[in-house]
């Protein structure tokens, strides 16, 4: 054997091996080695293929990289146009769904009840954007965003750097033309650490997760698209040659053993009430889930069922979207108030219009430093999003531009403690290296009045009082408000 084909023979073992951990870890969820050894392959395979320039191909797992930027996206036609869903947001909604399906299957009961319970695949509602991946004899050869549900973009080479979306199918069997329809959304965790990345480097941070997903991957340069951390998960198809099982479940599952990343929260429910239960037990766990989803789907689950309901315009008869209630909100922010915290932190807090989010009202928001206040470049006056995920305290998210009234005001830093009158001073940063100090201006604005200020005073008597400090029982916050209030106390001592 010759040098080059014994290098083609351990590349492809390579590229086989690695696409098998790559369907372990993203698919299955069962890591099969450590990443080290995952690092290791991969390092070989990168070098075999220096070598050997000629023996790259376009599916191998090293083309995850991003080639070359576009001018623009090109224009595809969706053969199977992309649909929308209805919403159901009460449970009286989905209960009228759940009729008119059965009576479009002929199995409503009469007036003594007796109807037949239809089966549905529960799917969470990912918060993301819908594309189509095109797969040719088991190879990704395009990749769509929905654009208006006949005609998408191109996007083919960010795709192909979503370290989910399988470049070659697993298994056999599938069909030559099979079209995988699903959302690319962001993880919570990814986009935490991008808005902080982009922070540090002067970039644009991001609102919310699905703007960050909508961002990354309409890029005309792949390489920003391969450095975010995006995710793909499949819920149906689109162009198919050639039979697929005959229900939704089955149907996910046999494309997930074929590679494609499916919802591990796929479930299949008897009955209206089972869907009921999947969307409160989900809506529960929703703030554990590593990302964002906006309510949940259920569809009929049985194919033959779904084309005997049809369409209406743009959306199914056979699916609906049960949406939970909205995390964000616009509202306006009135004033901009300091707080004092127990090291003498003067952290500014917005007054807001009250609004409803999350099913709870929400008049203040936490504004963090002003660093947060220059990077929103927050005036009061504007309108302004508001999420609240859960018990988080609630955050401002961004200003809407086009909103600004004419006399919005400056959010300015006090020259004084509001509690105490002390002088209000930026923290300076100090770093140390090689015997030299190095200052730096500090984001945290800070009361200079110590235990002179009545807010620190409180905090730190809080603090003293704290089960992980003393450890004194009976003594509140309110009490220890109250004494320094009526000056019965000064210091912890
Ligand atoms: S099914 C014919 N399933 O929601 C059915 N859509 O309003 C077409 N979405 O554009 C869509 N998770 O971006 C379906 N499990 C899921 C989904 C889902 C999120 C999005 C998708 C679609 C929009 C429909």
């Amino acid at each position: 054997m010759t040098e080059a084909s014994i290098a083609a023979q351990r590349i492809e073992q390579l590229r086989a091996e690695l696409d098998g951990h790559n369907y372990r870890y993203y698919v299955l969820d069962e890591p099969s080695v450590p990443d080290a050894e995952y690092d290791r392959l991969f390092r070989e395979l990168q070098a075999l293929e220096a070598e050997h320039p000629q023996l790259v191909t376009p599916e191998s797992p090293t083309q995850r990289v991003g080639g070359e930027a576009l001018a623009a996206f090109g224009e595809v036609r969706h053969e199977v146009p992309m649909l929308s869903l209805g919403n159901a947001f009460e449970e009286e909604d989905l209960l009228a769904f759940d009729r008119s399906v059965q009576s479009g299957l002929g199995l409503a009961g009469d007036l003594f009840g007796g109807g037949v319970e239809v089966e549905y695949s529960c799917e969470p509602k990912l918060d993301g954007l819908a594309v189509s991946l095109r797969y040719e004899n088991g190879q990704l050869v395009r990749g769509a965003t929905r654009g208006d549900g006949s005609t998408g973009e191109d996007i083919s080479s960010n795709v192909r750097t979503i370290r989910n979306v399988p470049l070659k199918l697993q298994g056999e069997g599938w069909p030559q033309v099979l079209e995988v329809r699903g959302e690319v959304f962001m993880p919570k965790s990814g986009f935490e650490e991008l808005n902080v990345r982009q922070a540090e480097s002067g970039g644009k941070t991001f609102a919310n997760p699905r703007n960050a997903a909508a961002g990354s991957l309409r890029q005309l340069d792949p390489k920003i698209t391969a450095s975010r951390p995006l995710e793909f998960c499949c819920y149906g198809v689109g162009q198919v040659s050639g039979e697929l099982p005959a229900t939704q479940v089955g149907m996910l599952e046999q494309l997930k053993a074929w590679g494609i990343p499916i919802s591990r929260e796929l479930k299949l429910a008897k009955g209206v009430q089972a869907c009921l239960d999947y969307y409160r037990d989900i809506g529960e766990r929703r703030m554990g889930l590593p990302y964002d989803i906006d309510g949940v789907v259920f569809k009929v689950n049985t194919i033959e069922d779904q084309q005997q309901l049809g369409f209406r315009a743009r959306t199914p008869h056979w699916a609906i979207a049960h949406k939970f209630p909205a995390q964000e909100e616009l509202t306006e922010l009135l004033d901009v108030e300091f707080q004092v915290g127990r090291t003498g932190a003067v952290t500014p807090v917005a007054r807001l219009k009250p609004v409803k989010v999350a099913g709870v009202m929400v008049a203040n928001a936490t504004l963090h430093n002003m660093d947060e206040v220059a990077r929103l470049g927050v005036m009061i006056g504007d309108t302004v999003i508001i999420r609240r995920a859960g018990d988080v305290i609630p955050q401002v998210m961004a200003v809407v531009p086009e909103r600004r009234p004419a006399d919005a005001r400056d959010v300015q830093i006090p020259e004084n403690c509001p509690v105490c009158g002390s002088h209000v001073e930026r923290t300076q940063l100090v770093k140390r290296s090689k015997g030299k100090e190095t200052f730096s201006e500090g984001s945290v604005y800070r009361c200079v009045g110590r235990l002179a200020c009545g807010a620190q005073l409180k905090q730190a008597i809080i603090h003293f009082v704290s089960r992980r400090a003393m450890d004194i029982e009976g003594l509140g916050d309110k009490t220890i408000e109250q004494l320094v209030d009526e000056q019965l106390i000064a210091s912890p001592a």
